[in-house]
């Protein structure tokens, strides 16, 4: 199957995987950081605290019930706190104060004309906020509001968060249209909408990892600004083409290293046969052998395919024989 096999073992690095590695990150680098200190339009960003202002009542209160020790089912926990569909969550997240405040400094940062690494292989236009100087900011609210609700709603593996890869995207119909489908190298995916105006640009989730039905659509989640989807790394999902105007997000990996090491090393063993054929949204075009079988090769989309890996092999459905199209690998 071609170079499956090789994409396949890469998967457990990471559906998507990060420009730099988690512990090179911003800790080695800071030349961005360095470079636009003295642009900064809002400093109170840099630091390694939230302010009250910022953060949306209904979080407040979502993170108290969670810390007053809850033995219930997620949707038991907070009115404030929905349920999508299980194992996805939203919520209230952040206030207009902080929008604005943030997406001004997103903007300055742009305008700076600083050169800014890309977030991950698949994302064109976002940057990764930890390198410009948020990361204290970031900890803080992973700490304080991510944490205590990530690790009742799944608590194996936000049993800890001791690192992050935060960053922004953002999509426009003349840039980044969406995101194929994919899984997240985290434990624990917090993506907020911060605007701006737009239509279209949902998000679909399908099953998890290594699951018979991962391929199998599950929910289309209509983003809100200020709003936050809480949902496991492992969960395969994509960003629906932008119909109009921009959507930057926000977007927070969380790490548990421990539970990371436990988990990769299981992860292989447990991979189930696929119960059948995928649902069409759910196909990835940069992951799964089979996607020409159901799909025309997206526009703009010349390569990316070398590593395509899904189905592994020996998990393939009933009848996957004749779908595997790596051999039209070679004329893409
Ligand atoms: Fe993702």
């Amino acid at each position: 199957m071609g170079q499956g096999l090789s994409g396949f073992l890469s998967y457990f690095g990471g559906g998507v995987s990060q420009a730099p590695s988690l512990d090179e990150d911003d800790k080695d680098i800071p030349e961005a950081s360095r470079r636009y200190k003295t642009f900064r339009k809002h400093p109170e960003l840099f630091d390694s605290r939230i302010l009250d202002s910022w953060v949306a009542p209904e979080l407040v209160e979502i993170v108290q019930a969670c810390k007053a020790g809850f033995n219930c089912e997620p949707r038991e926990i907070c009115p404030h706190l929905r349920e999508e569909v299980a194992g996805v969550y939203s919520f209230p997240c952040f206030t207009k104060e902080f929008i604005s405040c943030f997406n001004e400094e997103i903007a300055s940062f742009y305008a700076s004309g600083i050169p800014a690494r890309r977030p991950n292989s698949m994302n064109n236009y976002g940057v990764i906020v930890n390198e410009i100087g948020m990361r204290p900011m970031i900890t803080e609210f992973q700490q304080k509001y991510i944490w205590p609700v990530a690790k009742v709603l799944f608590p194996k593996q936000a049993s800890q968060f001791d690192d992050h890869h935060s960053f922004i995207v953002r999509y426009t119909a003349s840039e980044d249209l969406g995101l194929d489908m994919h899984t997240d190298d985290s434990d624990v995916t917090f993506n907020v909408c911060l605007g701006h105006e737009f239509t279209g640009a949902t998000l679909t989730f399908c099953g998890y990892m290594g699951a018979p039905d991962h391929r199998k659509a599950s929910h289309v989640y209509a983003h809100e600004v200020g709003r936050a989807v809480l949902h496991l790394g492992s969960r395969r999902h994509g960003a629906d083409d932008i119909a109009s105007g921009t959507r930057m997000n926000l977007i927070v990996w969380s790490h548990n290293k421990a539970w990371r090491r436990v988990h990769r090393l299981r992860l292989s063993d447990d991979y189930e046969k696929e119960e059948g054929p995928p649902d069409p949204v759910c196909l990835s075009y940069t992951h799964d052998r089979d996607y020409l079988a159901y799909k025309k090769k997206p526009v703009g989309r010349a390569a990316g395919r070398n590593r395509a890996w899904c189905p592994p092999p020996g998990m393939e459905y009933e009848g996957f024989g004749d779908k595997d199209d790596d051999k039209d690998d070679a004329i893409l």
